[in-house]
């Protein structure tokens, strides 16, 4: 597909914390709009933020690579412990290992970065081993260059809305974790936020889909972040993050949005898809 673009991002700090950040992939008609919703969002923070930076690219690649978006579905475990309990599960059904699961929700519980803070972006981990392997534990992997097409943008909307997920951040991490999992060696996602009073999350997989949990931390919990695993034999640092930092991906279309359920629902209508009775 091949398109003139622009990526629109903004962050928003207070001193040296991060406040909120955003980003869109638009048309040059659209940027005055999208600029403008942008510093409406910094502004309508409880924290008022001191510096609300923007910045925009024209992108330089002529070719942009579309995706359809992954499945969504909740998982309606009550609390936190069994929220992680659940996504274990799932991201053991999509093949990371119970060792590195177990690492990867040590670090994101007390804090991923070696200050002990959360991290900037993400981790990535060996799917295997629990090996960290990003350059740089404090900064992490930042994904960028994403968005949804203004078609598959509306739709996700109501899709998500009809099920009960209309905060803007369930449509946007569902964008970035569709990038996520198409990226070369990369098996899985895990992710819960570090607002305190956010405290849902989610693991994302091509076998899982999303599969959003509401409770993988408990209220008032400052601690979250990301964690990208990968097959170590299958891929190679210096092209995931190029293709998660710089390459752009419009989600162009949208998958299954399901209402919450049962784990065991869950497990089954996997099954009942991997036998090819759906
Ligand atoms: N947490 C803490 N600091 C952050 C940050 C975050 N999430 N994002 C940016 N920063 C700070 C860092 O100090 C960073 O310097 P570093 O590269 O040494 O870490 C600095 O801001 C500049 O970041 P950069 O990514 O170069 O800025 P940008 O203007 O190009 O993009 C964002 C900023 C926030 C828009 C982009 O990084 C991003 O996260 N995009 C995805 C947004 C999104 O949709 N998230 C969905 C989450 S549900
Ligand atoms: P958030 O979903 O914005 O609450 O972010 C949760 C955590 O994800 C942060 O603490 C960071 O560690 C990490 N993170 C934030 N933005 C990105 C990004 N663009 N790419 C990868 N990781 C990110």
């Amino acid at each position: 597909m091949t398109q003139n673009l622009y990526s629109i991002r903004m962050r928003a700090s207070q001193g040296d914390k991060h406040v909120s950040g955003a980003e869109r992939l638009v048309s040059a008609e659209k940027i005055d709009e999208t600029v403008q919703a942008m510093i409406s969002r910094a502004r309508s923070r409880d924290r008022i933020p001191d510096r609300i930076k923007v910045t925009i690219d024209n992108i330089e690649s002529p070719t942009l690579r579309t995706l359809t978006a992954l499945d969504v579905v909740t998982l309606n475990a009550p609390d936190a412990g069994a929220g992680r309990t659940a996504a274990s599960h799932v991201l053991e059904t999509a093949g990371v290992s119970a060792d590195a699961i177990e690492i990867a929700i040590d670090y994101l519980t007390k804090g991923a970065a070696p200050s002990g803070d959360n991290m900037r972006g993400a981790m990535i981990m060996d799917g295997r081993t629990g090996e960290r392997v990003e350059p740089d534990q404090e900064r992490g992997v930042r994904v960028s260059r994403f968005d949804w097409s203004s078609d598959a943008g509306e739709k996700i909307d109501t899709q998500l809305k009809d099920v009960g997920l209309a905060h803007f951040r369930t449509r946007e991490a569902l964008a970035l974790a569709t990038k996520v999992v198409h990226a070369p060696g990369v098996i899985a996602e895990l992710c819960w936020s570090d607002e305190p009073d956010y405290t849902a999350g989610y693991v994302a997989s091509i076998k899982t889909g999303y599969v959003r949990f509401p409770f993988l931390k408990k209220h008032g919990d400052p601690r979250g972040g990301r964690v990208f695993f990968v097959k170590r034999s299958a891929f190679d640092m210096q092209s995931l993050i190029n293709y998660l930092q710089a390459e752009p991906v419009l989600v162009s279309d949208t998958g299954i949005c399901r209402k919450e359920m049962s784990r065991e629902e869950y497990f089954s209508s996997l099954k009942a898809e991997s036998n090819g009775h759906v």
